[in-house]
């Protein structure tokens, strides 16, 4: 029988990734399908930490095991802010123009524009936890170009590129996206040891 594990979302999107990369070997569950509706509550201050309870929590709750992620938008000007916080950068209920102008604006004088994506999974499997990472290099660039992606991808130009997230598209950006590559780590230890 196929190993089982709980990935904690319920973003469609991210599923089909994770499931796309793992090619069937594992059964990837969501939130949604073990009956959990609850909103976990983020309230951890690192990326590692808001992962960990995530996967905790439906561990406890639900005796699966379980991995779960965060990815937040490290500014090396702004001492790695937004980070954690990239969601809620302007405010609890902001959008991502939110977000975007916000961060153009704290940057305006700043000519060292140097960032990156990281994404942390924990993985919780019976009495153990681990955690994987996966991080792509880039700049901010002084206004927003390209209509694809969410989030900051349309001020985001990664390292070797002359495009932004949300100019190189879907296709291109999650082959070598922050997420795509701690996936990857991820699927590469769980695979290793089916
Ligand atoms: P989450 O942990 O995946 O929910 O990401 C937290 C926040 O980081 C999102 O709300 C976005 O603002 C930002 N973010 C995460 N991944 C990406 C991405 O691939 N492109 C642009 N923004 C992202």
């Amino acid at each position: 029988m196929k190993k089982r594990y709980v990935f904690a979302t319920n973003n469609s999107h991210k599923l089909n990734e994770v499931r796309a990369i793992l090619h069937g070997q594992i059964e990837v569950l969501s939130l949604k399908d073990i009956g959990c509706h609850a909103d976990i509550p983020e309230t951890g201050d690192t990326l590692e930490a808001n992962a960990l309870i995530k996967a905790r929590y439906v561990k406890q709750h639900y005796h699966l095991d379980c991995f779960a992620d965060d990815t937040g938008l490290e500014v090396k000007a702004l001492n790695n802010a937004p980070g954690v916080y990239s969601a809620r950068y302007a405010g609890e209920d902001c959008v991502a123009r939110n977000n975007i102008a916000k961060l153009l604006n704290e940057l305006q004088h700043t000519l060292d524009r140097k960032a990156r994506f990281r994404t942390v999974i924990a993985l919780v499997e019976g009495d153990s936890e681990y955690l994987f990472e996966g991080k792509i290099e880039g700049e901010i660039t002084t206004e927003c170009r390209g209509e694809a992606g969410f989030g900051y991808d349309p001020v985001f130009r990664p390292e070797g590129e002359t495009q932004t997230f949300a100019e190189l598209g879907d296709e291109v950006k999650n082959k070598i996206s922050h997420r795509a590559l701690a996936v990857k780590e991820l699927a590469r230890f769980i695979t290793s040891r089916l």
